[in-house]
């Protein structure tokens, strides 16, 4: 300690370590006693040291005044923090005055360290309006300014730290990650900080495990194991040193490796894991460290300090014990066990990184910045202007009896640039949010060094905060490959994620589009349906344009359209020979005329299959079932014509008859004509009420249109076909009456045969045209046109061809009318 006009305390974990006093509260407790003595906090102490030393010399700020300081070791406990804090208030003899009487005026403290004991020293500090500026405390719950009011920070609030780790996350493509705390404020608010950042980000945390704060193996080897086990391969921690130490050697003796750590700022720079042991476990960990900058200076004061040239105080004592692990002089420290005894003058080198590493301050840099805000405050406190101060009627502070809660005041109106960089606190007592992000890469020796590799700039616009040289890291397990760490790998396009039931949404199955929806980009959560007259493709990728099918002039068409043809032209052929053969018997015989319109409209039935192939249009449509069912008409009435005669004919021949009478050449005409004009009514009627027309079928196939005929009503077309049946029935039974009927040549023995394949034909027809889908309804019904056509030339002009042509002898009127009986 020092003194001076105005004081200013400092509290710094000088150990990491301490045991607990017996307290019975029956008798005055124990001085705690501390031990494992922290290099780094007492570079930190001598900082401010220093800072105050510099600024007392240089005079130009606090010109005519001194600045005092008093420095107090918190143990990094926050009970013992306390205790500093009132020790700093009371002065170091407390116990020797009856009151507290002796205390100077304090206007600030610099401190703490953990945000734990920050807390308890602001609570202990607040009655008293004492403000306090913490170095290291990060925990946003110290931003709470009705709880906080007097707490001020050279160090970004921890919201920007999560904010900024939640992005790099997803930067990474790291959706599955582990978290690992400590059991203290700055853990928990951390933690709850950054599962607040990834809430709908993606990323989902796969475990969260707590290193208690009396470390226990027991707790962390299950903690190593959860780790282990999990697919989760980064791991973030929040901690810092004291309890990553002892986490990190059991964790080293697990031989557990593959992971990606990412580390908060409390230890991305501790010195105490540079060692090259740790490089193998820890090399490639990526973290946020805090703004770093020079102390002029610095350097050689940490050189200058040691056990000869400060032979009584114990600090420096113990940090030769720590650093070199001998004693300079044992008489100063009886209590510890023997250390081999050494000269003290022992030089300092870089390698005691612990103490020495200065080539990058960034804590010990915030004890400046500390000690610089409090100086530039009470600077602009004295030298404020009569009349235009701040205070009550325009007042400014009385430099003879400064309050602290002016002190206050003014450091919350600070803005001061020091080596560039400007230190302000916003109404919360916060500074600007800066971090450099940290690589742990092999150095020269083996040892791990602290690479910077990009910064994270919280007064930049959203989005653009974050700026990292890619090239530069070098990944966990010395790869310059990212390491993967998802629950599941994404969906491919043409995929949609499925969530698994109870687990988080990171862990998802991939299913793939259903047809006519797809997903064109990776992990897509569903899947859009593709709009009307397109389909998706065979990958779920596109939307195509359906595929517009009917009968065209493919294999199919070309096929049938060939058979209609060769039938017509058989048919035509078969014409041909009966009028070349129109004079011989069994053409006479059998009613030549009105085989000769059989064959013609037999022709015309092949031909109107013709109709059906091709792009439907509203002619062909309509042509389509009219031609097919008046030339059938016609057709059949023919057949039903030659079977009245035929009946008639032999009926003819019992006396008495007059039957043929009323059967001559012109009656047949007519009833043919009759026969037929029905149907050319019907289908009049049908195309004047509701003729078919073309349409497109979306229905019957999902990733095809077919393009077909609509038959306009169901009901005429149903008449149509049913009229063709009627006649062809009524056809059947008069030629199976007259089947019997003698005669070498009966034709009604064919002609009930060729009902009987018509029928047939027909009425197998209607479940396949009912059944088939798209172009193939069409071709049935082509086929039916075909079989049925075929079937009655075959059957009805096959056997007299067979005897024209094959058999001439038997073409006699005596052949024929031999059997007669
Ligand atoms: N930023 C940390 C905090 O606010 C740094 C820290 C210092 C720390 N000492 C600690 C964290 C001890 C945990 C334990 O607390």
């Amino acid at each position: 300690m020092a003194d001076g006009d105005y004081v200013i305390g400092g509290i710094f974990p000088l150990h990491y370590n301490q045991e607990m006093p017996d307290i019975n509260y029956t008798y005055r407790p124990a001085a705690v006693k501390c031990n494992g003595f922290d290099p780094r906090a007492f570079r930190w102490a001598l900082a401010m040291r220093l800072s105050v030393e510099v600024i007392n010399q240089s005079g130009k700020l606090l010109p005519n005044h001194t600045l005092g300081y008093k420095i107090f070791d918190s143990c990094a406990y926050p009970l013992t923090g306390q205790r500093a804090a009132l020790s700093v208030l009371n002065g170091p003899f407390q116990a020797h005055a009856p009151m507290c009487s002796s205390a100077s005026p304090l206007l600030a403290v610099i401190g703490e360290s953990g945000s734990a004991q920050s807390i308890v020293v602001s609570k202990s500090l607040h009655p008293f309006r004492i403000p306090m500026i913490s170095y290291f405390s990060s925990c946003a719950c110290l931003s709470d300014r009705t709880k906080y009011p007097n707490f001020f920070r050279v160090i970004p609030n921890d919201d920007y730290q999560v904010k900024a780790m939640a992005q790099l996350l997803l930067r990474y493509g790291w959706r599955w990650v582990g978290v690992v705390r400590g059991d203290h404020a700055y853990g928990l608010f951390a933690l709850q900080g950054l599962l607040r950042e990834l809430k709908g980000t993606g990323v989902c945390v796969a475990y969260q495990e707590m290193i208690p704060l009396l470390y226990n193996q027991q707790k962390a080897l299950e903690i190593i194991e959860v780790m282990r086990s999990s697919t989760a391969r980064v791991v973030v921690v929040f901690s810092a040193e004291g309890e990553m130490t002892p986490f990190l050697k059991d964790y080293m003796e697990q031989n557990v490796t593959g992971i990606q750590w990412v580390a908060s700022e409390a230890w991305v720079t501790a010195s105490v894991f540079t060692t090259s042991k740790y490089y193998t476990y820890l090399g490639g960990t990526i973290g946020f460290g805090i703004r770093q900058g020079q102390i002029p200076g610095l350097r050689d004061y940490l050189q200058m300090v040691n056990p000869v040239r400060y032979p009584s105080n114990p600090m420096v004592q113990e940090l030769w014990e720590a650093l070199y692990g001998c004693s300079p002089s044992p008489s100063l420290s009886p209590s510890r066990p023997l250390l081999p005894p050494c000269s003290g003058q022992e030089a300092i080198l870089d390698q005691h990184s612990a103490y020495m590493n200065t080539s990058s301050p960034r804590v010990t840099y915030n004890v400046y910045k500390a000690v610089y805000a409090i100086t530039h405050s009470m600077h602009n406190l004295l030298y404020c202007q009569p009349g235009t101060g701040p205070f009550l009627n325009h007042s400014c502070a009385n430099s003879n009896n400064v309050y602290p809660w002016q002190v206050q005041h003014y450091l919350q109106e600070v803005d001061v640039s020091i080596a560039g960089e400007t230190i302000k606190f916003d109404w919360k007592g916060d500074s600007i949010p800066y971090y450099d992000i940290i690589n742990w890469q092999k150095g020269s020796g083996g040892n791990i060094e602290f690479i910077t590799v990009g910064v994270f700039d919280g007064t930049k616009d959203p989005g653009k905060e974050l700026v990292i040289q890619e090239e530069k890291i070098v990944w966990a397990g010395h790869q310059s490959k990212v390491v993967v760490s998802v629950c599941s790998a994404s969906c491919r396009p043409g995929f949609r994620k499925a969530v698994r039931h109870g687990e988080p949404l990171c862990c998802f199955d991939c299913v793939p589009c259903d047809g006519g929806k797809i997903s064109n980009q990776t992990d897509s959560i569903d899947c859009e349906a593709c709009p009307e007259d397109y389909w998706s493709n065979a990958d779920g990728t596109l939307c195509i344009l359906k595929v517009v099918e009917f009968l065209s002039h493919d294999a199919m068409g070309i096929a049938l359209m060939v058979i209609a043809v060769v039938g017509a032209c058989l048919t035509a052929a078969v014409l041909g020979v009966f009028l070349h053969h129109r004079t011989t018997p069994i053409v006479r015989i059998n009613n030549s005329e009105l085989s000769f319109f059989i064959l013609l409209s037999l022709t015309l039935c092949f031909l109107c299959a013709l109709v059906f192939i091709g792009e439907p249009t509203s002619w062909s449509c309509m042509l389509r079932h009219t031609a097919f069912s008046i030339t059938f008409s016609l057709c059949i009435s023919c057949i039903l014509g030659k079977t009245l005669v035929v009946l008639a004919a032999f009926t003819a021949t019992r006396p008495g008859d007059n039957i043929m009478k009323w059967l001559g050449p012109k009656q047949q005409r007519f009833i043919i004509i009759c026969c037929t004009l029905v149907q050319v009514l019907i289908c009049a009627a049908w195309l004047i009420a509701a003729p078919p027309f073309p349409i497109k079928n979306t229905q019957a196939y999902h990733s095809k249109i077919i393009l077909e005929c609509s038959v306009g009503s169901q009901l005429a077309f149903w008449c149509v076909l049913g009229y063709i049946g009627f006649l062809a029935c009524l056809c059947f039974i008069l030629a199976f009456l007259a089947r019997k009927l003698p005669g070498n040549f009966n034709e009604a023995k064919y002609i009930t045969f060729s009902m009987l394949i018509f029928c047939a034909v027909w009425i197998s027809f209607i479940p396949a045209y009912v059944s088939s889908p798209g172009k193939y309804t069409v071709a049935v019904e082509i086929f039916a046109i075909l079989a049925s056509s075929f079937g009655l030339l075959f059957c009805l002009f096959a056997p007299k061809c067979y005897i024209i042509l094959l058999k001439p002898e038997k073409n006699t009127k005596q052949h024929l009318m031999l059997n007669k009986k």
